[in-house]
C-alpha cells in the first residue's frame, strides 16, 4: 500500500507565516501530501476562509459551560475546523493535561465529527530511565476504536531543540505503537513524527515504513 503522508504545521503561539494566507499558499491542499495547519485559536477562521485544511491547537471535551478562557472541540467544529490536537506535550506541562483528560479530548472530537490528532511521546528523563515504551503505552490507553484518528509521536526531548529522533529511533516508537492501536486499523491510522522536522531531515524520516508524516512546529513558523 503506497501511504498518503500528512504534514500538519503547528503554528503554536505565533502568528500564520508570511505569505500562508495568499492565493499562492504553500499550505494549501497538495496532489501528493495531505496538508493542514494548526494556528492559534484567534487566526482559525482567516485560515479557513483562506482554503487552507485548518485545525485547533486544543479544544475543551465539554461542548460548553464554566470553563473560562477555554474554547470548546465543538465550538471548533461549528467554525469550521476539520482537526484538533490533543494532548500537544506543551499542553501536558504548560496545563497539567492528564493522559485521561487528553482521551477525552478524543473521544469528543470523535463525536463532533473533527479528526483527532493524538500527541505522545516522552521526555528526556523517561527515555533515559528506560521508560519510553511504558510511557507510550500509557498515553495511547482508552484509544477508541475508529478509523478516523491519527498520532503524532513527538519525543519531548526533540521539540524545538533540534535535537531530531534518529530515523531508527522513530521508527522503532512508531512499529511499537502500531500494534497497540486497535485492530482492524494497524495499516489506516497514520502515525507522524514530531521534533525538529526539518528540509534536512524529512526525507530519511518518512521514508521508513511506519513513518506517515510529520508534525512540524518551528521550521513551519518561518
Ligand atoms: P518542532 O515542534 O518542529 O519545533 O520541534 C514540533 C511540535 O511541537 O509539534
Amino acid at each position: 500500500m503506497v501511504k498518503r503522508l500528512l504534514i500538519a504545521a503547528n503554528w503554536k503561539m505565533n502568528p500564520p507565516p508570511e505569505g500562508s494566507l495568499l492565493p499562492a499558499s504553500p499550505y494549501l491542499e497538495h496532489a501528493a501530501v495531505d496538508v493542514i495547519v494548526l494556528p492559534g485559536h484567534l487566526d482559525l477562521e482567516r485560515c479557513i476562509a483562506a482554503r487552507l485544511i485548518t485545525g485547533g491547537q486544543y479544544g475543551h471535551p465539554e461542548p460548553k459551560g464554566a470553563h473560562t478562557g477555554d474554547v470548546s472541540i465543538q465550538m471548533l467544529a461549528r467554525l469550521g475546523c476539520r482537526y484538533v490536537l490533543c494532548g500537544h506535550s506543551e499542553r501536558r506541562r504548560d496545563h497539567h493535561e492528564s493522559s485521561a483528560f487528553v482521551m477525552e479530548q478524543v473521544v469528543a472530537a470523535l463525536e463532533a465529527n473533527i479528526h483527532p490528532i493524538l500527541c505522545v511521546g516522552e521526555t528526556l528523563e523517561e527515555r533515559e530511565a528506560g521508560k519510553e515504551h511504558e510511557v507510550v503505552k500509557h498515553q495511547l490507553k482508552g484509544l477508541p476504536e475508529h478509523g478516523e484518528i491519527t498520532i503524532a509521536y513527538e519525543p519531548v526531548w526533540a521539540i524545538g531543540t533540534g535535537k531530531t529522533a534518529t530515523p531508527q529511533q522513530a521508527q522503532a516508537m512508531h512499529a511499537f505503537i502500531r500494534p497497540l492501536l486497535p485492530k482492524d486499523l494497524h495499516a489506516a491510522t497514520r502515525i507522524l513524527y514530531g521534533g525538529s522536522m526539518n528540509k534536512d531531515n524529512a526525507e530519511a524520516l518518512l521514508l521508513r515504513p511506519d513513518i506517515d508524516g510529520g508534525l512540524i512546529g518551528g521550521v513551519a513558523q518561518a
